[in-house]
């Protein structure tokens, strides 16, 4: 290997050693990682921020301090307390590996990444993220921060996504036998705060010396993206039925966005305003102005709010008192629509 590169990796973990990010699921220097909160924190960390993560990570783990505790917890609660945390796709494998790992293995998860690898909801990033952090094993961890260090360190020049093999293969030619936990948290700690997506601090980073795309005098320019094909727009209709202080509320099906969660209800996504088509009621429905947008990864969403009262009976769905809506682990989407009919009707 180039000298330069060989430097890296005990560059960066000296460079670790002194600016790592006080973490809470994180062990301190000399303690061993607790396998739980590293495989949890690693799931919530896929889709949210870090400023996110930290207190919702602090609530989970009062409420769930272990793998035995979590594979005990009720499908709902589990789901309502990832609300805000992104895909509940991850809450429902989140629970199924704990009941899994209660059930299989002891309550503690195998260490290594092949063996993870088994387990729901383990995908390339987790197994590997996991293995490394939590075990100590040589493990090739790239999330979106490592990409884009390694992407300017090599100055690679395909376009992503399909220069995802490249970024791979040669993160792997860096990465050390030993301290590889901490060389993929150094890498992503990195890239946090020095390597940033824009203006990144090369003065100060520990492996400027090692950067190819520095040396080419344009760190900004990686890693390289295909121009992103427009998403899809599609409309929709929420309605908010009211009855003696209390919103009808319904379960989505299991299949499909936010499949399985407390919603309220809505009628299908379509190419134009549905108006009110689908309401779950006869009832003189009102349509606010204000709307609710929201973006998924493949499409954004334009809904429109659609409120009204009944005194009848509806077959389908729960009342929920609004009072105390703040518990129904409403998904995000929903949870604007209601704070705008709270809003309007104030
Ligand atoms: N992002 C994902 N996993 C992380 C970790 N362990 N430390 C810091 N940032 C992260």
């Amino acid at each position: 290997m180039d000298a330069k590169r060989r430097d890296v990796a005990p560059l960066l973990l000296d460079w670790y050693d002194r600016h790592r990010r006080d973490l809470p699921w994180r062990a301190r220097a000399g303690e061993t990682p607790d396998p739980y909160r590293v495989w949890l924190s690693e799931v919530m960390l896929q889709q949210t921020t870090v400023a996110t993560v930290r207190p919702r990570f602090a609530a989970w783990t009062r409420r769930w301090p272990t793998f035995a505790d979590l594979a005990a917890a009720g499908d709902e609660d589990v789901m309502a307390a990832w609300a805000g945390l992104g895909y509940y796709a991850r809450a429902r494998n989140l629970l199924a590996a704990a009941r899994t790992i209660a059930r299989d293995h002891g309550g503690r998860l195998p260490d290594s990444e092949a063996a993870l690898r088994a387990l729901p909801g383990f995908g390339d990033y987790t197994a590997a993220a996991v293995a490394a952090i939590a075990f100590g094993r040589r493990a090739v961890v790239v999330d979106a921060n490592v990409e884009r260090v390694v992407a300017r360190l090599f100055a690679i020049r395909e376009p992503l996504p399909s220069a995802r093999r490249a970024i791979r293969a040669a993160a792997g030619t860096i990465t050390p036998d030993t301290r590889a936990g901490d060389f993929a948290q150094g890498m992503m700690d990195l890239g946090s705060a020095i390597c940033t997506p824009r203006k990144p601090r090369c003065l100060l980073c520990p492996i400027a010396t090692a950067c190819d795309a520095l040396a080419a005098g344009a760190p900004e320019a990686f890693p390289v993206r295909k121009p992103k094909a427009a998403r899809p727009h599609r409309h929709g209709t929420i309605f908010w039925l009211e009855r003696d202080g209390a919103v009808l509320l319904v379960r989505r099906p299991d299949t499909g966005l936010l499949g399985g969660m407390r919603a309220l209800p809505t009628g299908a996504w379509s190419d134009a305003p549905p108006g009110l088509a689908d309401a779950p009621a006869d009832a003189a429905w009102q349509v606010l102005d204000e709307r609710v947008h929201h973006g998924f990864t493949h499409f954004t969403l334009d809904l429109a709010l659609a409120v009204a009262r009944t005194h009848h009976a509806v077959n389908t769905g729960e009342w929920w008192p609004i009072a105390r809506l703040d518990e129904a682990g409403l998904p995000t989407l929903f949870a604007k629509a209601a704070g705008i009919v709270r809003r309007a009707e104030r």
